[in-house]
């Protein structure tokens, strides 16, 4: 293997198993299965089905944490080869990032003296995202006996199973049945009643066929239980191979246990290869569009692939009412909840790399529509108001309390307040549209979502008279160290952008199909006069900025903050909490994450050189990046703005995120955003990506002094568009004839040549 596809750990360390399960956690969009070692019993095992959340007695809605069909426990007579229990000779845990592949080897020995070697590779399918399997090469290295290999579905499980105070169990079992070989436990969660069953099957090959003899099946509660007995012999090895098949009713209206035993029994025909072999493909198929390579910079070529990875592994194309939550499918960090991070953060990559995902997630907020209709109803607006956390309907999720930096409880806001994550969806929605022109798209799903968010806008805004302006009060800014602000820059602005679009496309629409026009009219219930609102508000909607100083106030009163100067920086080069002098952090000018900038980056054809230098100097300055969201947007605007010396030390603290641990909460699953982050800090930063005004697809790179080579693909209307740059010229070639600006010269790619521009006019 290549080092540079690789993720390795050659220590074993158990305080540090529940970070370890994130970064080696392997999931294909429809699941997740964290990193656990099956051989210890410290960490935070998680099972994550996209699409299964149940609240039951937790605070909120949840991603259930479902049962466990890895464990798989090994006895040598009546020693267990449990890691904790015995000393570990030899450990080793290699991610392989090309073909999905983790493999753990380890040699153990018990308290007795015997040695064992166990080598094991771990899969979890995107040839077909049931199934996940697993294989085990066990050899006695220095005794002959009874090996017991018991294999078990553990229904036990809980979430927040190291929080006893907030631990939830959330379903019951159904039924626990005997596969004959094989176990197979079926649940169901308790609000929803969506039922869920695993399965699974091991195979024993050695040298004299299959050792799989001796076999006893037992329910035991709410575990399903095999166990065999072997006679092993020193020196030789066991080849355990175990299938695991995963359905739920939402997958299918067969019954689960049909459907789950001719999945499981073709699975082990093939053969666990074969299905190994499948995936690989699979995953190669993916990175032949989606690799970003960066020659002279290993640290930065491994861990920007260990984003793609994990960014990749979150979504697939399948399911149209799923998304990817915040820590993936990688752990219960805010409890599997979606929020702007994914049309913001993550859907770019998708957009540009795998577009048929990137339309399957903006369905999933085109389908929980009717949630967010409520939300709007229940909060006194019209239209549709999306919810900042979101899990299965729409509705509105976030916690209403939480536990601040000092561990105090404290009154979370951001669900009644953080509202741009309206005009969030929107913009999500328009960066599909014009990277891929999709119309059936934008006039069958994405314009309702832009009537009902534009609608929503003008319920929300507030008149004031005496300054005839339109105001957004009481609101929070993607800065979420400041709460109940009024006239956030970036809300205001999204906002204004969001309906602005909307009557741009209600005069585009009327043109492409007057009939789509008058049935959205009758859906959403629009009228002229709503259209006259619109554009009345998008005139009078009151923007903080102060022209003659190119600096725009994040929200009002913002400038009358106790400016307190960051001055100190951690060994990662990070802020340090500057001495608050008697203030408390909302009464002063530091920002948890970038705010105007932000905006300045989405919306970056709509501002000169000199607006965007001038706030990025003045709010650089005073970002604490208390949220993984924050450096790689910094490390773009740098680049654009010629800080390229900070550009790549943001760069590098996103992508190494979770594989330094560098925001401390690495162990409750991954930084998805930041994931998206990288990318397009690799590919908006110094791969120099923008759409400009006139919607063409520009270039503008930058690479540091170190970097030979950067070269990453992108889909652009329908072709795959390949740039690559070196320290001397960009080299740009593509699969359909397209027009691409590079440094604003604007050059005609035909699909036979590679277009060579140097970089030192
Ligand atoms: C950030 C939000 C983000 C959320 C989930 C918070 O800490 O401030 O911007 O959406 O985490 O990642």
């Amino acid at each position: 293997m290549n080092q540079l596809w690789e993720i390795n750990q050659n220590n074993y360390d158990s305080k540090i198993n529940r970070k370890k399960e994130t970064v080696f956690t392997l999931a294909n969009g429809y699941r997740g299965i964290r990193g656990a070692i099956e051989f210890s019993d410290i960490g935070e095992r998680g099972n994550y089905i996209a699409g299964i959340f149940d609240k039951s007695e937790a605070q909120v809605t949840e991603i259930v944490n479902c049962p466990d069909p890895l464990v798989l426990n090994l006895y040598v007579e009546d020693e267990s080869l449990n890691i904790e229990q015995c000393e570990v000779v030899e450990f080793n845990r290699t991610l392989d990032m090309k073909a999905g592949v983790l493999y753990t080897d380890l040699q153990i020995k018990t308290p007795k003296g015997k040695i064992t070697k166990i080598e094991t590779k771990r899969f979890v399918s995107r040839n077909n995202v049931h199934r996940w399997g697993a294989q085990y090469s066990i050899t006695p290295l220095n005794y002959s006996g009874k090996l017991f290999i018991e294999n078990v579905i553990n229904g036990t499980v809980t979430n927040s199973m190291l929080d006893p105070f907030h631990k939830t169990k959330h379903f019951n079992i159904e039924e626990i049945s005997d596969l004959k070989p094989g176990i197979a436990l079926q649940s169901i969660t308790r609000d929803d009643r969506i039922s869920m069953i695993e399965g699974t099957v091991l195979k024993g090959i050695s040298e004299d066929g299959n050792f799989l003899k001796n076999r006893k099946f037992r329910a035991f509660g709410e575990t399903a239980r095999e166990i065999y007995e072997v006679f092993v012999n020193e020196n030789k090895t066991y080849t355990l191979e175990k299938y695991g098949v995963t359905y739920t009713s939402r997958d299918t209206d067969d019954k689960l246990s049909n459907v789950l035993k001719e999945d499981i029994w073709q699975f082990i025909d093939g053969g666990l290869e074969s299905e190994l072999n499948l995936h690989i493909n699979e995953w190669n198929k993916l990175w032949e569009n989606m690799d970003i390579v960066i020659e002279g910079d290993d640290l930065a070529q491994q861990g920007l692939r260990f984003n793609i990875f994990h960014l990749s592994s979150m979504a697939y194309s399948g399911d149209e009412r799923i998304s990817i939550a915040a820590k993936g499918l990688h752990g219960e960090g805010y409890k599997g909840h979606v929020f702007w991070d994914t049309e913001i953060f993550m859907l770019p990559f998708f957009v540009y790399t795998n577009p048929e995902v990137a339309k399957s997630l903006l369905l999933y907020r085109y389908n929980l529509l009717e949630g967010a209709k409520k939300n709007a109803v229940n909060n006194g607006y019209k239209g549709a108001q999306y919810p900042w956390e979101s899990a299965s309907d729409g509705l509105e999720v976030t916690p209403k309390w939480g536990i601040d930096y000092d561990g105090n409880p404290v009154r979370i806001w951001t669900g009644d307040e953080e509202f741009h994550i309206n005009a969030d969806i929107a913009f999500g929605i328009w960066e599909y549209y014009r990277t891929t022109k999709d119309k059936d798209f934008l006039q069958n799903y994405g314009l309702l979502i832009f009537f009902e968010t534009a609608k929503f806008w003008a319920s929300r805004v507030e008149y004031n008279k005496e300054l005839d302006r339109f105001e957004i009060n009481r609101v929070i800014g993607p800065d979420e160290f400041h709460e109940h602000v009024d006239n956030n820059f970036y809300t205001n602005y999204f906002a204004k952008w969001n309906m602005k679009k909307a009557v741009e496309l209600v005069d585009w629409i009327k043109q492409e199909d007057n009939s789509i026009f008058e049935r959205l009219c009758v859906e959403v219930g629009l009228n002229d006069s709503d259209f006259d609102q619109w554009k009345n508000i998008i005139n009078k909607i009151y923007i903080p900025v102060d022209e003659s100083k190119n600096l725009i106030e994040q929200f009002e009163g913002y400038f009358k903050l106790k400016d307190i100067p960051i001055t100190e920086y951690d060994e990662n080069q990070m802020p340090v909490w500057p001495d608050f002098q008697g203030y408390k952090l909302d009464e002063t000018q530091l920002l948890k994450q970038p705010d105007v900038i932000m905006l300045l980056l989405l919306l970056g054809s709509e501002f000169d050189d000199i607006t965007k230098k001038a706030n990025y100097r003045y709010y650089e300055a005073r970002t604490m990046h208390k949220s993984s969201l924050s450096p790689s947007m910094y490390s773009i605007m740098g680049l654009s703005v010629g800080d390229t010396e900070n550009a790549y030390k943001y760069f590098i603290k996103t992508i190494m995120t979770d594989l330094e641990d560098n925001q401390g909460n690495t162990e409750h699953g991954i930084h998805a955003a930041s994931t998206g982050g990288s990318w397009q800090s690799a590919v908006f930063g110094f791969g120099g990506l923008y759409i400009d005004e006139e919607q063409e697809i520009c270039f503008s790179p930058w690479i540091p002094e170190n970097w030979n080579t950067l070269s990453f693909n992108v889909n652009w209307r329908n072709s795959i568009v390949n740039v690559t740059i070196t320290q001397n010229d960009v080299k740009i070639s593509s699969t359909g004839t397209t027009t691409v600006k590079v440094y604003n010269n604007s050059y005609t790619i035909n699909p036979v040549d590679t277009t060579v521009i140097s970089r030192n006019n």
